[in-house]
């Protein structure tokens, strides 16, 4: 229900135009624009800048105050206190599970790491060279050609069943992309390891010697899935709630939020911050590529800084910061010179000027970037990564959009083309 209302005045209309106005739990009011429909107006909002397209209680976030929540649950705590499996519960469910819950859930989850033994030979259909994730949008998509049992959109143990597969399989899939480009045999999941322990088992190990999973690079992984869990209706999210809203199946949605994530303006940008700091090459032309950054007839922009909705530290990049610290000091690593080019660029970024008017602030992506180049991790799988923790998020708006009244998205337009005219002859 409505308990404000806007007033439109257009010039031409007689009448003003009366909007009703919800507020939700938290965040800005919003005005329903569907009124202006039958009065012959759209709204015009390239971008959705200002646009809310759905109702949606998974996460919350605060851009301005530098705030995420998920349930309600801040997530630095949810990075500090809970795993990757309680924060899956968490936004599939809304609750963090009990002791009981939560042990019912890791098991259901590890009934599913396999993957079909056909989808193996998939693979080999890819050329080795191939960008890890066009190997993993083309093997996410054909899981709907292997699970047919669930894929019943409007069954909520089917929506629930997908879920599960999509969660289990996801790291088996992003190690196999890792396994095939270099050669390597597949790595077959043990569940008898944590979700990260095995996922690193299954990028690390090979047949020949048992993986020892370092605990340091468990735990940095696992904050790695949970920081980049959800992020409400974000470019890749909203895709998957697009594609979902014309009726397509889990499997299908999940590819088409993985083509999302990974251009550089979004999932790519964790790739696309290690291949800057590649191209910088040395310390000393830091001041070269930050000239560059800030000048306005130069396309180039410092990847890992800025976004659309914080305008303040990310939080998340706060505690992917410390997890970075302690990764570098586990491994070594303080004195690696790329690893030295990124925090000279963390700290000449913050202290500019042109940063600061601009509240461009290092996000999220800076900080995984460095920890995954630590750990080991190609910089083209970087993306794949992010796609793994993110499926969470996916498959829960999935879920939210499809366990209650909905209709097919469809945005309309400002027609700037030709009007009609005849065809010549
Ligand atoms: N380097 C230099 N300048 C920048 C940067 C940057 N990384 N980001 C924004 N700016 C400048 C713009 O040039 C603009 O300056 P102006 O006002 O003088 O014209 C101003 O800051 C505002 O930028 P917008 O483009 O309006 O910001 P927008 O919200 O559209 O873009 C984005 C956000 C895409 C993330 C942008 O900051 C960017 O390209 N960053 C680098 C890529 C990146 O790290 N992406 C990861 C995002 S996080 C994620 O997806 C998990």
């Amino acid at each position: 229900m409505a308990d404000k209302k806007a007033r439109l005045t257009v010039d031409g209309l007689d009448e003003s135009i009366e909007l009703p106005v919800y507020s939700g739990t938290l965040g800005p009011d919003v005005i329903d624009v569907r009124p202006l429909t039958g009065k012959g107006l759209f709204t015009y909002d390239p971008g959705f800048v200002s646009t809310a397209a759905c109702d949606s209680s998974i996460t919350f976030i605060d851009g301005g105050k530098g705030v995420l929540l998920h349930g309600g649950y801040p997530i630095d705590e949810l990075a500090e206190k809970s795993d990757y499996m309680e924060v899956c519960y968490l936004l599939l469910n809304g609750e963090l599970p009990t002791a009981e819950q939560k042990d019912l859930f890791v098991n259901t989850v590890k009934n599913h790491t396999m993957l079909h033994e056909q989808l193996n030979h998939f693979y080999n259909g890819f050329r080795r060279d191939a960008h890890p994730m066009a190997i993993m949008c083309g093997v996410v998509g054909a899981l709907s050609s292997f699970y047919h049992d669930s894929l019943d959109i409007n069954n909520e143990h089917h929506r629930e069943v997908c879920a599960y597969r999509l969660i289990a399989k996801m790291p088996t899939i992003a190690a196999m992309c890792f396994k095939y480009s270099c050669g390597q045999p597949f790595m077959y999941p043990r569940n008898d390891l944590s979700y990260a322990g095995n996922f690193l088992h299954m990028m690390f190990g090979t047949p020949c010697e048992e993986y020892q999973v370092n605990p340091v690079l468990e735990k940095a992984m696992d904050r790695i899935f949970v920081l980049h869990a959800d992020h409400e209706q974000n470019a890749s999210t909203s895709t998957v709630r697009l594609a979902g809203s014309s009726g397509a199946n889990p499997f299908a949605c999940i590819a088409s939020g993985i083509a999302a994530l990974w251009g550089p303006a979004h999932g790519g940008a964790n790739e696309a911050v290690l291949n800057m700091l590649e191209e910088i090459g040395d310390e000393s032309r830091i001041d070269e590529f930050v000239a560059k950054a800030k000048d306005p007839n130069d396309p180039f922009r410092l990847m890992g800084f800025g976004h659309r909705v914080y305008r303040n530290f990310d939080p998340r990049a706060r505690v992917m910061k410390k997890s970075c610290d302690e990764v570098l000091a586990e491994l070594g690593l303080e004195n690696d010179p790329l690893l030295k080019i990124a925090k000279r660029l963390e700290q000449i970024a913050i202290e500019d000027e042109y940063f600061a008017e601009r509240k461009l602030y290092p996000n999220v992506d800076f900080y995984s970037g460095i920890i995954l180049k630590a750990i080991g991790i190609p910089t083209n799988m970087f993306t794949v990564i992010f796609a793994l923790s993110r499926t969470i998020g996916w498959i829960s708006h999935w879920s939210e959009f499809h366990s209650s009244p909905n209709k097919i998205g469809r945005p309309r337009q400002l027609y700037t083309g030709p009007t009609q005219r005849k065809y010549p002859g």
